[in-house]
This record gives C-alpha cells, sequence and structure tokens, in this order.
C-alpha cells in the first residue's frame, strides 16, 4: 500500500491571510469576454477568493492536435488574480475535444455489451487508453509549463468527479488492465480461480487471457461475484492510476502547488472507493449536492462527516455544490428558505475550509442552464446573490474568528463506512435486494442524532477502533485483518453494535462458515443460522416482524438460534407460531473481554433505532455530549488545539422553531433571535447559530 501525501493546503495569494476559501468553478469560455469585468465585480461584491477554471476548455486550448490557444485563459486569470481571486486551475482533461475522438475513436469506452459511448455530453473517454493517457498528459505538460510561474494558481484541479459517466469499460484496452491487475493481486491464475469460486458453473480459467470483464451475460443471468467485485476494484484503481499520472505529471513541473480532485462522496454513492483516493491528494475536495425532503440536512451532515473521516480530520475543501436545485434529478426542488446558507455552513462545520459552488454565473445555454449558480439567470438583484454575498460576509466573520486553524472534534462514536461491503452487498443474488450495506450507516448517524449524538462516519481502514463506541452497520465483508481489529477492540474495552448483514463474509466474498455472523460471532456471544426476508411483493408472506421493545423489522431478520452465557436477549420477537420467528432474540448484548457486544439482528430503520438506542445506549454506558444536544439541533464542535478555541455549531434539524442555549459568543447567525437576557436563541427552521467559547 503506497504512504499517505504530505497534507498541503492551498496558500492564499501573496500579501492576504488564510481565509476560507470561497468560490466556485467559473466558465468565462462561456460566455463574450465583455462581461468578464462584471464577473470579477461581482464576485468581489460577494467575497468570492477562488475560483475553478478551465474544467472543460481542452478544446478551447488545445483547438487543434498541433494548435494551443492560451491567451484568453491567460488574460482572464490576470483580471482575476489582480482582483485578488486565486485559481484552482483544472488540468482540463475530463472533456476530450472533437478532433481527438475523430482520429482516435479507439479512446471511447464501451459498455457491457460492446455499445461504444460516443461524444455528446463528456467524460467519453477510457482511462485505459494509452492513445488518451499520451494526450491528455500532453495537455497536463503543457498547462503545467504555461502556468508554473502564474503567481494566482493555487492549487492543480486535476480532471473532474473521476468516473462520474466512465465508472465502467468494457473494452478491449479494459480487459488488458483487468488481466494484469489481477495478476498484481493474485500472482497465479489458480489464486484467482481460489478467490471467485470458479469451480461453480464451469468457470475455471486456465490462463489470465482467460480473464474478461464482466460482459453482457444475458438478461436475468448472475455474472460471479467475486469477479464483479475485483471488477469494481479494478475499475476504482484504473482510473486512480490515471489520477495518479496526471498529478505526477503536474508535479514535476509545478512541484510546489498542491494537487487534489474532486470526489463525489454522498450517502448513496460509491462509485470509487474514496478512502483509498483519500491518500493520493494533498488535500481531500469533494462534491455534494443535497438530497430533497426529509433526509436533506441529516444526508448532508452524514456526507460531509465521511469526507472529514477519508481527509482524516484535516481541512477538506467543498469544491462544489448548489445555491439551488440542480438539473439532473426527475424534480429538481428548491432550496427551502435559509438552506442556501445553511448547507455551507454545515459542511464548514463538518471540517470544509473552503466553500465552493458549481457554479459562478448561471448557464444561458447547454446542459445545465437550469442548474442554480451564485449569479442566477435573474442577475445581482435576486434572493439568491444576495444570499451569496451574505454567506460571503458570514465566512469572513469565521475566517477572522480563526475557524480555519481548527478541526472537527472526534465524536464518541464512529458509524463505519466500507466501500467494499456496498460494492459486495450490490450484487443481485443475495437473500433479499432490498438489504445493502449504504442505508444502514445513514439510518444510524440520523438515529443516533435523534438521540443527541453526533456521530463520526468513518472509513473501515481508519481509526474507528479508537472510538468509545463503534457501530458496524451491514459490514457485509470483513477479512480476516479487519475481525481480528473487532476482537482486539471489544477485548480491551471497546463497545461494539453490529447489525444484520455484517461479517457475513470474507475479503473474497467467501461465506464464514458455521453461522452468522461468521467470524465475530464470539465477540457478540450470538449465532444465526439463517435469513428471513421480510417483504411486500407477493401477499401471504412476512412483512414485518414486531420486537418486544415496541420497535418493527422490515427488509430482513436473522433467525438467532443461540445466545451465549454472556450475553443478554434484550428484544425478541413476538410473532405467530408458524412464523418461526416468536421469540426469536432480535437485540442481544455480550460481554467480550473487558467490552462490550450489542447485535441488532434486523433492519430497524432510522425510526426503530431511534426507539431501541436509548435503551441500548444505556446498556453501554453511552451518553449525549455536550450543550444544546437534543434531537431536534445537530450539534458540531471544531477546536483549535493551540488555543484551545471551540467553535459550536448548532443547526435547526427540523420545521418547528426551536429553542437553544447559548454557548459562548454569538459569531454567525442565520434565521435566528439570540434572547440575551436568558442566554438562548431561537431557531427557525434551518435556521443556526455558530459561536465560539
Ligand atoms: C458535477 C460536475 C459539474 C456539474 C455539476 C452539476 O457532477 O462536476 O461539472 O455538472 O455536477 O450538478
Amino acid at each position: 500500500m503506497t504512504e499517505r501525501r504530505e497534507f498541503r493546503w492551498p496558500h492564499p495569494l501573496q500579501g492576504n491571510s488564510q481565509e476560507i476559501w470561497y468560490g466556485g468553478d467559473y466558465n468565462p469560455e462561456q460566455w463574450p469576454e465583455e462581461i468578464w469585468d462584471e464577473d470579477v465585480a461581482l464576485m468581489r461584491k460577494a467575497g468570492v477568493n477562488l475560483v475553478s477554471l478551465g474544467i472543460f476548455s481542452w478544446a478551447k486550448l488545445q483547438p487543434s492536435e498541433d494548435t494551443w490557444d492560451f491567451d484568453w485563459l491567460d488574460r482572464i486569470i490576470e483580471k482575476l488574480g489582480t482582483a485578488g481571486i486565486a485559481v484552482d486551475l483544472a488540468s482540463a482533461t475530463a472533456s476530450p475535444p472533437m478532433w481527438l475522438t475523430q482520429a482516435h475513436p479507439e479512446v471511447l469506452w464501451r459498455d457491457e455489451r460492446g455499445n461504444v459511448c460516443w461524444p455528446g455530453a463528456r467524460q467519453h473517454w477510457r482511462a485505459t487508453s494509452p492513445v488518451f493517457r499520451e494526450y491528455a498528459l500532453a495537455l497536463c505538460t503543457k498547462m503545467a509549463e504555461h502556468y508554473r510561474d502564474n503567481p494566482y494558481i493555487v492549487a492543480w484541479h486535476v480532471n473532474n468527479e473521476y468516473g462520474c459517466h466512465n465508472r465502467f469499460d468494457y473494452s478491449d484496452d479494459a480487459m488488458k488492465a483487468f488481466q494484469l491487475w489481477c495478476k498484481k493481486r493474485y500472482g497465479d491464475i489458480e489464486s484467482v480461480n481460489a478467490a471467485w469460486g470458479t469451480s461453480f458453473w464451469s468457470q475455471q480459467m486456465g490462463d489470465f487471457s482467460q480473464i474478461l470483464p464482466p460482459r453482457f451475460i444475458g438478461e436475468g443471468n448472475f455474472m460471479n461475484p467475486g469477479k464483479l467485485l475485483d471488477f469494481k476494484r479494478f475499475s476504482s484503481d484504473a482510473l486512480q492510476e490515471f489520477f495518479r499520472a496526471e498529478r505526477d505529471t503536474l508535479e514535476r513541473i509545478t512541484p510546489d502547488i498542491p494537487l487534489t480532485t474532486n470526489f463525489m462522496v454522498s450517502a448513496g454513492n460509491s462509485m470509487l472507493d474514496y478512502d483509498a483516493w483519500g491518500k493520493d491528494v494533498d488535500f481531500v475536495s469533494n462534491d455534494h449536492y443535497f438530497v430533497p425532503g426529509d433526509q436533506h440536512l441529516d444526508e448532508l451532515a452524514y456526507s460531509s462527516s465521511l469526507v472529514d473521516g477519508i481527509a482524516r480530520k484535516r481541512p477538506w475543501f467543498l469544491m462544489e455544490h448548489s445555491t439551488g436545485a440542480v438539473n439532473w434529478r426527475t424534480i429538481n426542488y428548491r432550496k427551502e428558505q435559509g438552506q442556501l446558507i445553511r448547507d455551507s455552513l454545515v459542511h464548514l462545520a463538518m471540517g470544509a475550509n473552503a466553500i465552493c459552488y458549481f457554479q459562478w454565473r448561471q448557464s444561458s445555454s447547454g446542459a445545465e442552464k437550469f442548474h442554480t449558480a451564485m449569479l442566477p439567470h435573474a442577475g445581482e438583484h435576486s434572493q439568491d446573490f444576495r444570499e451569496v454575498c451574505e454567506l460571503g460576509e458570514n465566512l469572513k466573520v469565521l475566517s477572522g474568528a480563526g475557524v480555519t486553524s481548527s478541526t472537527v472534534v472526534k465524536s464518541s462514536v464512529a458509524v463505519v463506512y466500507d466501500y467494499e461491503s456496498e460494492w459486495a452487498s450490490e450484487h443481485t443474488a443475495t437473500p433479499t435486494q432490498q438489504v445493502r450495506h449504504w442505508t444502514e450507516p445513514l439510518d444510524w448517524f440520523r438515529a443516533l442524532a435523534d438521540c443527541g449524538i453526533t456521530a463520526d462516519m468513518v472509513p473501515i481502514r481508519a481509526d474507528w477502533d479508537s472510538y468509545e463506541a463503534v457501530v458496524l452497520p451491514s459490514v457485509y465483508l470483513l477479512d480476516e485483518r479487519n475481525t481480528k481489529r473487532v476482537h482486539d477492540y471489544v477485548a480491551t474495552g471497546g463497545k461494539l453494535f453490529a447489525t444484520y448483514y455484517t461479517g457475513i463474509a470474507d475479503g473474497d466474498d467467501h461465506i464464514w462458515l458455521g453461522g452468522y455472523p461468521g467470524s465475530i460471532r464470539d465477540v457478540l456471544g450470538m449465532r444465526s443460522e439463517d435469513f428471513a426476508p421480510l417483504g411486500t411483493d407477493v401477499s401471504g408472506v412476512l412483512d414485518h416482524l414486531n420486537l418486544s421493545n415496541g420497535a418493527v423489522a422490515h427488509d430482513l431478520a436473522d433467525v438467532i438460534t443461540s445466545v451465549a452465557g454472556s450475553a443478554q436477549v434484550l428484544a425478541q420477537y413476538e410473532a405467530e407460531e408458524w412464523t418461526g420467528m416468536s421469540g426469536i432474540p432480535a437485540i442481544t448484548l455480550n460481554v467480550y473481554g473487558e467490552g462490550l457486544a450489542a447485535y441488532v439482528g434486523c433492519r430497524l430503520g432510522r425510526e426503530g433505532l431511534a426507539r431501541t438506542l436509548p435503551d441500548l445506549l444505556s446498556h453501554m454506558h453511552i451518553t449525549a455530549s455536550g450543550g444544546s444536544s437534543s434531537a431536534s439541533v445537530l450539534r458540531v464542535e471544531r477546536v483549535d488545539v493551540n488555543t484551545q478555541e471551540h467553535f459550536v455549531f448548532l443547526f435547526n434539524r427540523t420545521h418547528q422553531d426551536v429553542t437553544v442555549s447559548r454557548e459562548g459568543t454569538v459569531l454567525v447567525s442565520s434565521r435566528a433571535t439570540v434572547h440575551e437576557e436568558t442566554s438562548t436563541a431561537t431557531l427557525k427552521a434551518n435556521g443556526l447559530l455558530v459561536m465560539k467559547y
């Protein structure tokens, strides 16, 4: 495994002090040059101090194979820089020009049926094409050589959202690269056969040349799960390898400019193993788009906490989010009153020292003309732009108060997220397709918040075993290393919560035998023999199970048939005899070594967990931390370890007014009224307070 790169953050422009970066993607090439001055003036008005440039500019920078045009980019960078606006410059490789794909159609990626992804949008390139690589690296070289001494470039923005549209490629280039990847991972073909269980359905391979990508096998058929999991690993690695090639090319020429690439961490997205990527960037950046409806705040907090975990609690960069509606959902809901400012400050609370948007000026043509932006179609005389300016003011206040030197305070509870468990649990031949890894961590994060605990989302490779308590939520794969970590953690006093569908298989997706959850049964002091899926697709089957504590299970329950003498049953199913589930333990608690291990053997969802957790937390001696912790408020704290200054962020989780206590000097408030006499404040829906003590 390669070492983690040293953390490097974009320096402020000469003469400026370090502030929260504020701005967004800027696409001046979409506009006549006459409006650039207005752009810069309005950016200054809004407090913008950084923009990302050139992300989709390849065709304009290199109009044909032998011609280059940097003049326009030089001119806008100069305008921005002299106005005090720094530039996060793209490698510009995200969207290859027509002349390239016309001359070299072999760079276009292919889907599982061999169909070509034609130009017409973006990311129509394959990561494993030697031809594409040559052109892309030539562009990186030109960019770096041209801008090596430019004082306004503070970071490299390498490519853009790798894998968003070209995650899987089934071309012959990809096939060859996949064969090499397998050779590197397994050494000989027999080990690949063993890992993929190829004795099943006569799939043995005699040679690496027989390894195919998981190409089309007919509707309703089932791909070998080992191959599929490895193809997901390979696809993430192939793009990462391409990223490294771009990064290293830029770095050779401009060693002093920190580099990043924008991830897409959100609760429902596991395209790439972002935790594995996190060690390869100088600073982590993320793009996050809100989920409309009642998950909005919680999903955002969950995702930004996961980014904080991927960044190992070093500052990270919010590269993109939206001021309002996006344009790529079926219905593109607006943000509610107050959410523009609130959303940005949640990211900041969770460790973002840069708040940027897609994009500065809303496009008037092209596929994203209905996507909101900092400067909307309506222009500067608009509610959105006024709020963008207000946010700029807020960020200045927070910068002045020293927030950029603080990091997010560690929670007492870690909720583990594992990209590979998500990938493996996505397979279509499982006990129920209603169950996958990702929904469970989100439910726990939300239910813990309902109990006044803001948990840390922690990737499985990170230090979850240093927390007071840990949740393993449907962590389907537990390899030997993580199995040992779980044993050591609890044996030495850790408090573990594990759920159904955890520890089912090893790192090759081979079932741990002897009863579930195979490799950590002893820690949990229970054993399940079967899965009891709960569904509504046919009548007459079990669709839910009532627990003796009042919670209700849906989707999946374990058939727990034995419980160790060291364990107690905290809740069981109340069901009719014919179901086979009556009296079966649903929630257990075991004493193992010096620690405690609770098992929640069914899917309870956020509501069921919120009902169950108060009792479970008290059995585990875990209390909510700090100040205004309550179900109605999300509380996040950052601390400057040198000065011991604390920044407390309180966000209203409800649509009703909530009253909170003041915890220090109020730095920023939005949709909040502070009552000086009582040292309290009332937060309206989407309201917030940032305080310092
Ligand atoms: C991102 C992308 C941006 C823009 C944005 C719209 O995926 O990086 O270029 O398309 O989405 O939400």
